[in-house]
């Protein structure tokens, strides 16, 4: 799905890619003679749903805006009247949930067998989040082998390197579980791999219950972990490497406010626009399976990444690490079911 966020294969000509363009991180041109800081451009945020508000309104009034209902069984989980099989449950984490999470996706998530987007470049990268935090440097110790070293260390050896913030800082993607092969756009069941963790498998398929069909449990067998910092984005996409699209795809945000775009089965259809905070799960199964989706945008200022509460709490850890990342970061797990 990265792979069709390249693809020129309609720069400006749908309604998704013009929704993707006009919510992007643009910066004003500079002036000439200046060399203040980048100044990001304003952009029109009036047409973005905003579930945390709807849900807010709707448990104060019982009012919901046109186009947006609860869902049959759980009035705290909302669904979009022309996307059949997309649910919305603002807040479903926990604020100690979305600690732990965040905590795993950094230092147990991205270690070996699972594969991150570093992989194929450096290839297996173990302890990258603690030795980003020791200062370390991924060094090239032979022809495919890189180890990492202490800043000191890694000068002495006239080799190519890399510091282990700058890896942490451009690390995309890992997965969980059977793990997908980007290249081959498919799950590869022939890769080493471990289980998804039970805790993470039990709280999926605790969300995923109001999407199942009657009668059957969802089974967690594949996860993708994304890791966004500011001017990162999700080009729009299908995930449709999974058999049954009849079992939803589960989805947690972490981390700061981003715009998810729900487009419909063609990238013409105009897609709804919405924010995700930490916290809220989104589902997608039977005809929303079908639909285009990304996340053209993050937002890391104070006003708009809505994870005071959340910084506070990580910041009480020792080292401040998980909170110094999260700051600018946004973290998405979404885990599905492949068979
Ligand atoms: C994905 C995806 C959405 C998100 O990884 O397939 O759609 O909220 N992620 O990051
Ligand atoms: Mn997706």
């Amino acid at each position: 799905m990265y792979e069709s966020a390249t693809v020129s294969d309609d720069a400006d000509r749908t309604a998704f890619r013009r929704a993707e363009k006009n919510y992007k991180l643009y910066y004003e041109q500079d002036s000439k003679f200046s060399r203040k800081k980048k100044l990001p451009k304003p952009v029109d945020l009036s047409s973005v749903l905003d579930f945390n508000s709807i849900s807010q309104d709707f448990n104060r009034t019982g009012v919901l805006p046109d186009g947006i209902r609860v869902a049959e069984s759980d009035s705290q989980v909302f669904c979009i009247e022309n996307r059949p099989g997309f649910y919305f449950i603002p807040n479903a984490l926990s604020l100690e949930e979305q600690c732990k999470w965040i905590r795993e996706s950094l230092t147990s998530f991205s270690q070996p067998p699972n594969r991150t987007n570093h992989n194929a470049i450096y290839g297996p990268v173990a302890d990258l989040f603690d030795s980003a935090k020791a200062n370390k440097v991924l060094v090239q110790e032979d022809a495919n082998g890189w180890k990492f070293y202490d800043g000191e260390e890694a000068k002495q050896r006239s080799c190519k390197s890399v510091s282990a913030s700058v890896l942490l800082r451009k690390l995309r993607w890992s997965t969980l579980g059977l793990q997908f092969d980007w290249s081959k756009r498919n799950y590869d069941v022939s890769l080493p791999h471990n289980n998804i963790p039970d805790a993470l498998c039990q709280l999926a398929k605790k969300h995923a219950a109001i999407a199942m069909p009657a009668g059957e449990e969802f089974r967690p067998e594949g996860a993708i972990v994304n890791y966004f910092g500011l001017g990162d984005t999700l080009g729009g996409h299908l995930d449709d490497m999974e058999a049954d699209w009849s079992k939803p795809i589960v989805s947690m945000s972490l981390g700061c406010k981003a715009i998810f775009l729900l487009g419909g089965k063609s990238k013409e259809d105009p897609p709804h626009a919405m924010y995700l905070r930490s916290g809220d799960v989104v589902l997608m199964a039977g005809e929303a399976r079908e639909c285009f989706h990304g996340v053209p945008r993050i937002f890391i200022d104070e006003e708009n990444a809505d994870i005071g509460a959340l910084e506070s709490e990580l910041s009480h850890e020792s080292g401040h690490s998980f909170a110094e990342y999260i700051k600018t970061s946004r973290i998405n797990i979404n885990i599905r079911q492949v068979f």
